[in-house]
């Protein structure tokens, strides 16, 4: 087993290591190359769909996930795209075009997904179950309830949703909707914590139905075992693996 710290798809890998950090956006290079990873797991082992993400921005996130998607699949990218100026589609356009993802494999959805059904969401989407799902849209636990109201009902059975900006110093409440959903959702569970790179850059959540679990984390803590904290996370009765760039234990 290979301990390099990379995705393992290529068209991501040069992303990662060329335009991440020029395309302007809040999510870790640690955790983009970490997702990428799952994406080519999940299509390794046959789980095909499209996947979306409710808050594309300027697409830093977006661009490195549809650069993982398999011939044939497609990304979603909702947002307001009106935040901070009307030119935030044009210039995510523009990234997305230099990153090399050509415009068939994938369609931005400007829409606010605080007014959308579950129905309409699935409609905006393909119609088909979602493979992976990234919630990075309004930060009250509110919007994220109904952001993951969304997700769940459209997520592929063997799916991931990722939530970002989760136990970020600027948003310490919005963990409380995760904690809703999942006594709400006893079939989910946190199947993974990854962790910040700093504070613009702050850690994400991987959440997925019980029985998908085993698909994803031992091959998590093998593939990346230099970033593997060992004690993992106590996830509300359940064990969570947890990735961190530097894992150490605290000394006693
Ligand atoms: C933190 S930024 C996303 C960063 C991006 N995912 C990245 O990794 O670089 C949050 C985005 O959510 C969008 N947003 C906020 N409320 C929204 C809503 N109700 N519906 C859709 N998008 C929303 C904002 O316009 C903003 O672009």
């Amino acid at each position: 087993m290979t301990s390099v710290f990379a995705s393992g798809i290529a068209a991501l890998d040069r992303y990662l290591s060329t335009d991440f950090t020029a395309v302007p956006g809040m999510s870790s290079r640690f955790a983009a190359t970490i997702c990428g990873h799952l994406l080519r797991r999940q299509t390794e082992l046959g789980i095909r769909g499209d996947i979306a993400e409710i808050g594309t921005f300027e697409g830093r996130f977006f661009i490195a996930m549809a650069l993982a998607l398999a011939p044939g699949e497609h990304a979603y990218g909702f947002d307001l795209f009106s935040w901070p100026d009307d030119g935030v589609l044009d210039r995510f356009l523009g990234h997305a075009a230099r990153s090399g993802l050509t415009s068939d494999r994938f369609t931005p959805r400007p829409f606010d997904t605080g007014k959308l059904s579950t129905a309409e969401f699935g409609g905006l989407t393909g119609g088909q179950p979602l493979r992976f799902l990234h919630i990075d849209g309004e930060h009250s636990p509110e919007a994220l309830g109904h952001d993951l109201t969304l997700a769940h009902a459209n997520l592929h059975p063997q799916g991931l949703i990722c939530l970002d900006d989760m136990l970020h110093p600027g948003y310490p409440f919005l963990v409380v909707a995760v904690h809703d959903y999942l006594r709400r959702h006893q079939d989910m569970r946190l199947m993974c914590v990854i962790d910040r790179e700093d504070i613009v850059a702050a850690p994400k959540f991987l959440i997925c139905r019980a029985d998908a679990v085993a698909l994803y984390e031992t091959d998590l803590m093998q593939r990346f075992a230099a970033q593997h904290f060992v004690l993992g996370g106590d996830a509300m009765g359940h064990h969570c693996v947890v990735l961190t760039p530097e894992p150490r234990l605290a000394e006693v």
